[in-house]
C-alpha cells in the first residue's frame, strides 16, 4: 500500500502541494485526473522518492520513502518503476540495451548477483515480447515511432518486474489508437505482475477504461476519489468539462 499523509511542496513562491492525502491500495490501478501544471508528476516523483516534501511523508508498504537516503532509496526503489513523460529512453542505446539497462546496473535481487550474459536477453526478449517489439532490438530510439517509444519505455519497466508501477501520462501525443495500445498494455502488466499502478493522465477515455478509482488532483490536493462510475455522476465543472472532451472522443464511447 502507498499512503500519502499531510504532504506539502513547493517551488520558490509556487505551492504545488498543499497537505496531500491519498491511500493506493494493494493490487489497483489508481488514476489521476487533473489539469496541466497542478502538480501531478510532482506528487509521482515524491512517491518515487526523487523529489522531497517540505512537510509530511510518503510510505510505500511500511518504508518511508520520503525519509530515505540515496542508498537507502537505491534498495528500497528496486520494487518501482516509473514510466516518465516522453518515455526517456537513451538515445544512444538500441532497444535490446534500453531495456537491458536496470538488470545489468540491479542485477539480481534474490542472489545479489549480476545477472548472466543468457539471463539478461531471456528478460529482455520476454518484455519485448510483451510489448510487441521482439525484433526491433537493433533500433535507436530514432528510428521508432511515438507508440513504439512509449512501448519500448515500458519494456524497460517491466523487464525487472516491479510491483509498483507509475504511469506519468503514457498516451499524451499518441493517436488514439496506439493509445488504445498502451492502454490495454498497463492492464496486462498490471495483471501479469500483480503490481499496484498510479495512472496520470488527461484522457478520461483511458482513465474509464482502466481505472479502479479515479483521483481528482486539484489545489494541491486529492479534491475526490471515486470508483469510475461514481466519478463520472459528480456534479464538478471540471469533471463536466472532461465528460464532454469524451462525448468527442475519436472511439465514439458514449456514456
Ligand atoms: N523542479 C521544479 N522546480 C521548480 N518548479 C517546478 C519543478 N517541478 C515542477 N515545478 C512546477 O510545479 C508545477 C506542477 O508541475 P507538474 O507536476 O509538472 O504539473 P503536471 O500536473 O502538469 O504534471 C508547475 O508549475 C511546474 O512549473
Ligand atoms: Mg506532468
Amino acid at each position: 500500500m502507498i499512503e500519502v499523509v499531510d504532504l506539502w511542496k513547493s517551488y520558490g513562491k509556487n505551492q504545488i502541494l498543499s497537505g496531500m492525502n491519498l491511500q493506493i491500495h494493494e493490487g489497483e490501478i489508481l488514476v489521476i485526473v487533473g489539469r496541466s501544471g497542478v502538480g501531478k508528476s510532482v506528487l509521482l516523483r515524491h512517491i518515487i522518492g526523487i523529489e522531497k516534501p517540505d512537510k509530511g511523508y510518503i510510505d510505500v508498504d511500511g518504508v518511508r520513502i520520503s525519509e530515505l537516503s540515496k542508498t537507502g532509496l537505491y534498495k528500497a526503489v528496486k520494487d518501482m518503476g516509473m514510466l516518465f513523460q516522453g518515455a526517456a529512453l537513451f538515445d544512444s542505446m538500441n532497444i535490446f540495451e534500453n531495456t537491458a539497462f536496470y538488470l545489468r546496473q540491479h542485477g539480481n535481487p534474490k542472489t545479489k548477483e549480476p545477472y548472466t550474459e543468457e539471463e539478461i536477453k531471456d528478460k529482455v526478449f520476454t518484455a519485448l515480447k510483451m510489448v510487441s517489439l521482439d525484433g526491433q532490438e537493433k533500433k535507436l530510439p530514432s528510428d521508432l515511432s511515438g507508440g513504439m517509444r512509449k512501448r519500448a519505455g515500458l519494456a524497460r519497466l517491466i523487464v525487472y518486474r516491479p510491483r509498483i508501477l507509475l504511469y506519468d501520462e503514457p498516451t499524451t501525443g499518441l493517436d488514439p489508437i496506439t493509445a488504445q495500445q498502451i492502454n490495454e498494455l498497463i492492464v496486462q502488466v498490471q495483471e501479469e505482475l500483480k503490481g499496484t499502478s498510479v495512472v496520470v493522465t488527461h484522457d478520461l477515455h483511458s482513465a474509464l477504461y482502466m481505472a479502479d478509482r479515479i483521483a481528482l488532483h486539484r489545489d494541491g490536493k486529492i479534491d475526490h476519489l471515486e470508483e469510475p462510475k461514481t466519478f463520472l455522476n459528480i456534479e464538478d465543472p471540471l469533471i463536466c468539462f472532461l465528460k464532454d472532451s469524451l462525448l468527442h472522443h475519436p472511439s465514439g464511447r458514449k456514456l
